[in-house]
């Protein structure tokens, strides 16, 4: 088997939001992807419900038979939210308030005991987590004392560099990240930033399970429609 796809479809409650309506509509996006063989649908709830709503995590929970992961903060009110809706996986973020995308990865390190006893929470309630993370083998080590099955390695740092120095840089910490976690017995996910070229490289993480994708497979879809860009990206990483 290839390396999983997981499409983020907020970019999709982003239009819609920008009117206020239904359309267009993110349930029909979620099972667009589903149709083209992915392996999940990501959305994240963010506090400030900028994109995707309650009701969106409860109705695409409810239609597709795909993995829902659920990327969310170390906030009170989604967490109670993500007790109810109970998504296959969710995926514990930093996030800000004024930030345009999530910034950096979760400082585990800081937040350590929180993040277990939610890891341990989820984990009642069959639901796995993974820890939105810098390549960094400290924050590896302490994700991995939290119980959680999963780390995404955030590759936002190497989808901004253009210099080819900086780019072997980046992917010599993703590389080594992946092999760590790896070692210490986590599933590695990785994604943000990546988009149809910048990709390629990345296939190369050790057992690299599943990469979300969301910005650059919404964008295409505006101009070849959202099934060809999902294909497109999917045949990328099935030929690994
Ligand atoms: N993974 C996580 C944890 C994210 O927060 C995001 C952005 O919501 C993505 C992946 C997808 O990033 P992009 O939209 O840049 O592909």
């Amino acid at each position: 088997m290839g390396i999983l796809l997981g499409v983020n479809i907020d970019h999709v409650a982003t239009l819609r939001q920008a009117r206020g309506g239904s359309e267009p509509s993110v349930i029909d996006a979620a099972l667009i992807c589903e149709r083209c063989g992915v392996n999940g649908i990501t959305i994240h709830l963010r506090e400030d419900r900028r994109h995707i709503q309650d009701a969106d995590l409860f109705q695409i929970k409810e239609r597709i038979s795909i993995k829902l992961n659920l990327e969310m903060a170390l906030s009170d009110d989604v967490i109670s939210v993500a007790k109810k809706a109970k998504p296959h996986m969710v995926t514990i973020v930093p996030e800000k308030r004024m930030e345009v995308t999530t910034e950096g990865g979760l400082d585990v390190v800081s937040n350590f005991e929180k993040i277990k006893s939610l890891v341990e929470d989820f984990k009642q309630s069959g639901i796995a987590s993974s820890l939105f993370i810098e390549p960094d083998m400290k924050t590896i080590d302490f994700s991995h004392k939290t119980g959680a099955e999963y780390v995404e390695f955030h590759t936002g740092s190497y989808s901004l560099k253009t210099e080819s120095s900086e780019i072997d840089y980046e992917l010599k910490r993703l590389y080594d990240a992946a092999a760590a976690a790896t070692a210490a017995g986590l599933i590695v996910n990785a994604g943000h930033g990546l988009n149809y070229t910048n990709v390629i490289p990345v296939l190369k993480m050790e057992k690299l399970h599943e990469l979300n994708i969301g910005h650059s497979i919404i964008s295409r879809s505006v101009f070849t429609g959202l099934e060809s860009a999902v294909i497109e990206m999917k045949n990328i990483l099935d030929r690994g």
